[in-house]
């Protein structure tokens, strides 16, 4: 794709373009951002935080025909380093204009990437900085990476209104070492990214560097393991989804790809032909914040707790993917066009990697009697991204099954947050990594927005919790217990946590919809490993991510409700998002709903964890349950090759 600057001519303004939800090509973002300039008159010290589609009504998404008119608008964030001001405003694309602007008070938008670079560059060459680190025998700030951790809020007078980065640094021994094996301990560099300048250097005290190298590179490994032999995938009449534009369709799956720079991969319009009809399940689904806490009460470590999408916005992080390294088999990859600081668009290419694996078997059972078998084999849809974050790696992959089942799951990787402690310390609040280096305890937290759709726009919620019968005549060898279902009528009553003992799970259902049984039509939401947070009630993090509180929340469908921290979580005091949302207990019952799940993470490091973490697995499931009338994978054919199974 060629990016091409403002003078784009309008027909190719519309030419890749098939449906409403297509993310905003790179003209697009070049249009729009240029419209809002020029109409604005904005100056040179203006940031684009954002340059996102600005998704049409749910209704006119609906009732799109293909071929018919695409509506074209962009949802812009600007931020005004002059007057320290956000902006929100949205520009028709269509009738190339601004159609609204307003003045966003007392928020910050997310850290952007070239504040990151500029920010690193300012504090190397900081005098009073470059002091400090010579106090610990560091002479080359080249070698210096520095990593702004979001400030946080905790109601200090002098940093109201600023827009403040808290900069916790490392020191590398070569250009392509791994810094992270050595923190630049005690000191922390507290930095305004309006007026790009030092605000004060923290120093805290000398803490010496870790004496040993913590490199995983493979120049760095020297020798491998010899005994691996090829496993080579190969698709001979290649993959078996279709791709139209974002739209793809696979195994009787129907769904849209889209990509937004605050949360990444999102999934649009999903549903499952059935009996010739494509019968929707979900209508968008996306991460919509997460957060990081860390257990560390220490004067350098214990604001560390970053939103990475809400703060950092994860899907302007994202890689671009290797066939062969990220993905194996036959691939097909989506490239994300984002936009930059200046409102111009850049691409990701290969952001996200689409292709099928094997998963084993799908079903089974011989007959002992005849000894006949039947066996099918499992396949499934893969749709992923990985972003990187700082130290740490996050790959979000969407699997959707033959039997209806569509599964989260999250893969963290990449390098854990390390501090340096003296010799001999033995660290209560974290894990000795490598000598006098140390991870803390931590947790991430993950909230996905699922806008649900089973089968039409009105569904209802309740939890199924299984219980023992209490014994009695009904009960008499006291073995019964049984399936119970609670409706979840309203918001309140649908905050819920995860009770693996009970085998609670969560079910959402359209009661105008009956399958051949006579019960409404469902999908059950399956929770897998989670937690909650250990932070105190009255921490500064438990309200600024009051959602990590329940794993569970329902809403009725709001088009301006996108994400569990609020839009602008960056130095929120709290209480925005979820907890806002709520907060007027409206119905839940038999109207268009979003669940919301949260998912946390446990994270005691390991020794193991170092010099790089082995990928940690997490999610969650959706699962029909009596959305089909009966088992929906019978027809999948026994494998080609099956003459070799017996
Ligand atoms: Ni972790």
């Amino acid at each position: 794709m060629t990016v091409t600057s403002m003078a784009t001519e309008e027909a190719s303004l519309l030419a890749p373009v098939s449906h409403p939800l297509d993310p905003l090509t790179a003209e697009e973002i070049a249009a729009a951002s240029s419209i809002l300039r020029s109409e604005q008159q904005l100056g040179a010290r203006v940031r684009f935080e954002t340059v996102v589609l600005y998704e049409p009504d749910k209704k006119a998404v609906l009732d799109f025909q293909p071929g018919g008119a695409v509506p074209r608008s962009a949802f812009i964030v600007i931020l005004d380093n002059d007057t320290a001001s956000t902006y929100e405003a949205v520009v028709s694309l269509d009738e190339r204009q601004v159609v609204s602007w307003k003045h966003i008070p007392g928020v910050q938008p997310r850290v952007m990437f070239d504040e990151f670079v500029e920010c690193e560059a300012m504090v190397r060459a900081d005098p009073q900085f470059v002091a400090a680190i010579r106090k610990r025998g560091i002479t080359d700030p080249s070698l210096v990476m520095v990593d702004p951790w979001s400030a946080g809020n905790y109601g200090y007078e002098e940093e109201e209104g600023r827009r403040l980065v808290l900069a916790r640094c490392f020191v590398r021994s070569s250009p392509s070492d791994n810094g992270y094996a050595r923190p630049i301990e005690g000191v922390t560099v507290v930095v305004d990214l309006n007026s790009m300048e030092v605000v004060r250097v923290d120093d805290y005290g000398l803490v010496p560097l870790p004496p040993e190298d913590g490199n995983y590179g493979a120049e760095f490994v020297g020798k491998f393991r010899e005994d691996l032999k090829p496993l080579d995938i190969t698709q001979a009449e290649g993959a078996s989804f279709e791709v139209k534009g974002w739209g793809v369709t696979w195994q009787k799956w129907h769904l849209r790809v889209g990509f937004t720079p605050r949360e990444g991969l999102v999934i649009h319009n999903v549903g499952y032909e059935d009996k010739g009809r494509v019968r929707p399940v979900l209508y968008r689904a996306a991460l919509s914040d997460m957060v990081v806490p860390y257990g560390d009460p220490s004067k350098d470590h214990y604001r560390k707790n970053a939103f990475d999408a809400g703060e950092y916005g994860i899907g302007s992080l994202t890689n671009s993917l290797t066939l062969g390294c990220d993905c194996l088999g036959e691939i097909y990859y989506f490239d994300a066009v984002l936009n930059d600081g200046r409102g111009e668009p850049f691409v990701i290419p290969n952001a996200v990697c689409m292709h099928e694996e094997d998963y084993g078997i799908l079903w089974k059972h011989t007959d002992w009697r005849t000894n006949q078998t039947e066996v099918r084999r499992s396949r499934r849809l893969v749709v992923s991204s990985i972003a990187t974050v700082g130290n740490y790696e996050y790959g979000f992959f969407w699997y959707f099954y033959q039997d209806g089942t569509i599964q989260q799951e999250i893969k963290l990787t990449g390098i854990i947050n390390t501090a340096a402690v003296p010799e001999d310390e033995n660290p209560k609040y974290g894990t000795l990594v490598a000598p006098q280096l140390v991870g803390h305890i931590h947790q991430h937290f993950f909230n996905f927005r699922l806008d649900m759709d089973v089968d039409g726009g009105n569904n209802s919620v309740y939890e199924v919790n299984t219980v023992t019968e209490g014994p009695g005549p009904d009960n008499p060898h006291g073995n019964a217990f049984y399936a119970q279902a609670t409706p979840l009528a309203t918001e309140s009553e649908a905050q819920r946590v995860v009770d693996p003992m009970s085998g609670r799970y969560w079910v959402v259902s359209n009661p105008s919809v009956m399958n051949s049984l006579g019960r409404p039509v469902g999908y059950k939401l399956m929770p897998g490993e989670n937690i909650l947070p250990f932070a105190h009630p009255d921490a500064s993090i438990m309200k600024r991510a009051g959602f990590m509180q329940k794993h569970l929340w329902v809403t009725p469908y709001d088009r301006d409700e996108t994400a569990a921290t609020g839009p602008y979580p960056n130095q929120h005091p709290g209480g925005a998002g979820l907890p806002e949302y709520t907060k007027n207990d409206r119905s839940v019952d038999n109207t268009d709903l979003v669940l919301w799940y949260t998912l946390g993470y446990h994270h005691v490091p390991r020794p193991e964890d170092w010099p790089i973490s082995p990928v940690a697995y997490c999610g969650f499931s959706l699962k029909p349950v009596g959305f089909f009338d009966t088992n929906p994978v019978l027809d999948v054919p026994p494998s080609a090759n099956h003459a070799h199974c017996h």
